[in-house]
């Protein structure tokens, strides 16, 4: 066993996101967001449970803070709920809304620990939706809106701000695969609803700037780092489109490199944008606007993907790729284990982005074991999980990923979307019949690390 250093300031800290722990669905005048609509509509959610209550974090926030300072949090990642803030999504503010966040952002300052807010992760209002949602330019006019009234009452305590979480959630897997809210399956709508979030992502930044002087803001994408199967040509091309779906579709225009052109000519292929391309979705000014230079990049990292090519004659058009399953470990979500791809792509970033600073927004396992009979959640999976990808992000550092922190997904068993509470991510356990909090022992060990600053390798 060596021991790994992290530098001197690196910062440790949790996430979770508002519609996954807060509960408390219909107080204090929230308006109905559309995962409250979805995760009611039979057959969206596969235990056919919702975040009405989920862990009652909207009560508990307290006693929660407390906990994360005794684990030694450094730094805490959560969503603010855009219906709280704006029950029709513009226009009205909702006071009580806002003050949940006032409230917290100030227990967090309190316990010495840094707030990190995200301003969308998933939760959009449902009067939104009802109007076309992402689909349409005007709801990146109400984000726009909505991030400026919340980094005015937020912005002189909180000084980091993340735009999006995660917009190839929001768009193809809620618009194309219709696995999350509002559930659509519509290649075009979804394509649709990424240069949406990806300019409302834009529009916000000046605007979160000007609210919360000193502000650091960012992204978060989720990243998929893909390999090819074989080195056959037909793979190596599977790989470059699932590449392109994934990961450079929201990167490329982020760092000012306008959509990825095979990926345009891919789609008018298929039919998924016509036939002039991007030409009367993308208005002049757009790229400008989504390209604003920003203070750091967040990567929320589970797992790869290895591709192979599977074109079938009738769809000559598109190359059709398949995920292989390769014999290693998988977590209970049915994600591989692979830490080492978390190394490929901080260091990938760091090389063809180059990003200011990075930092991992999100990473984690499922496993849901629970408390044995002395009341102790063993979850040794978690925490070799944990480990090694500590590791591997360490040594992207050393190949000079400008790596600030690191925040482990989740601080809370919760609400996983459309796997209901069958999944559980938390390092703190949690009783959904009692609300108790019992810290698994990667909590523990996570403390240790952050204590040391520091991972036994
Ligand atoms: C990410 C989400 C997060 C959680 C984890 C497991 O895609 O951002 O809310 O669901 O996956």
């Amino acid at each position: 066993m060596t021991t790994v250093h992290f530098p001197k300031g690196f910062l440790w800290g949790t996430a979770t996101s508002s519609y996954q722990i807060e509960g408390a669905a219909q107080e204090d005048g929230r308006g109905e967001s559309i995962w409250d609509r979805f995760s009611k509509t039979p057959g969206k959610v596969e235990d056919g449970t919702n975040g009405d209550v989920a862990c009652d974090h909207y009560h508990r926030y307290r006693d929660d803070v407390a906990l994360m300072k005794r684990l030694g949090m450094q730094a805490y990642r959560f969503s603010v709920a855009w219906p709280r803030v704006l029950p029709t999504g513009r226009g009205r503010v909702n006071p009580a809304g806002l003050d949940f966040y006032k409230r917290l952002v100030d227990a967090l300052l309190e316990a010495g620990i840094e707030p990190f807010v995200t301003l969308y992760h998933w939760d959009l209002p449902q009067v939104l939706q009802d109007e076309g949602g992402w689909t349409q330019r005007s709801t990146a006019e109400a984000f726009t809106e909505y991030a400026d009234v919340v980094a005015r009452a937020l912005g002189d305590r909180v000084k980091n701000w993340i735009t999006h979480n995660e917009p190839w959630c929001t768009s193809l897997l809620s618009h194309e695969k219709g696995i999350h809210a509002p559930g659509l399956k519509d290649f075009r709508a979804a394509l649709l609803a990424s240069h949406h979030v990806l300019l409302s992502h834009g529009w916000a930044v000046p605007v979160i700037r000007a609210a919360s002087p000193g502000a650091q803001v960012g992204i978060t994408l989720n990243f998929s780092p893909a390999e090819a199967a074989s080195p056959s040509a037909a793979d190596y091309d599977a790989f470059r489109h699932y590449d392109g779906y994934f990961n450079r579709w929201f990167l490329d225009p982020l760092y000012g490199r306008h959509y990825p052109a095979d990926m345009v000519a891919d789609y008018v292929r298929a039919g998924h944008l016509p036939p002039e391309g991007l030409a009367t979705l993308v208005r002049p000014g757009d790229l400008e606007a989504i390209a604003a230079p920003c203070d750091f990049l967040g990567v929320n990292y589970y797992n790869r993907a290895v591709i192979r090519s599977d074109r079938v004659p009738e769809s000559e058009n598109l190359p059709r790729t398949v995920h292989l399953a390769p014999p290693s470990e998988w977590t209970e979500m049915g994600w591989e284990v692979h830490a080492d791809s978390l190394r490929r792509i901080l260091t990938r970033l760091h090389l063809v982005y180059a990003p200011a600073r990075l930092y991992v927004t999100e990473n984690g396992a499922s496993f849901s074991v629970g408390p044995d009979a002395e009341g102790r959640v063993r979850d040794d999976r978690r925490l070799a999980y944990l480990r090694e990808h500590f590791l591997a992000a360490r040594k992207a550092m050393e190949a000079g990923a400008p790596l600030a922190g690191y925040f482990v997904w989740s601080f809370l068993d919760n609400f996983e979307w459309d796997r209901g509470y069958s999944q559980r991510f938390g390092i703190v356990w949690v009783d959904y019949k009692t609300q108790q909090r019992i810290p698994k022992d990667s909590a523990l060990w996570y403390r240790d690390v952050i204590a040391a600053n520091a991972v036994e390798g």
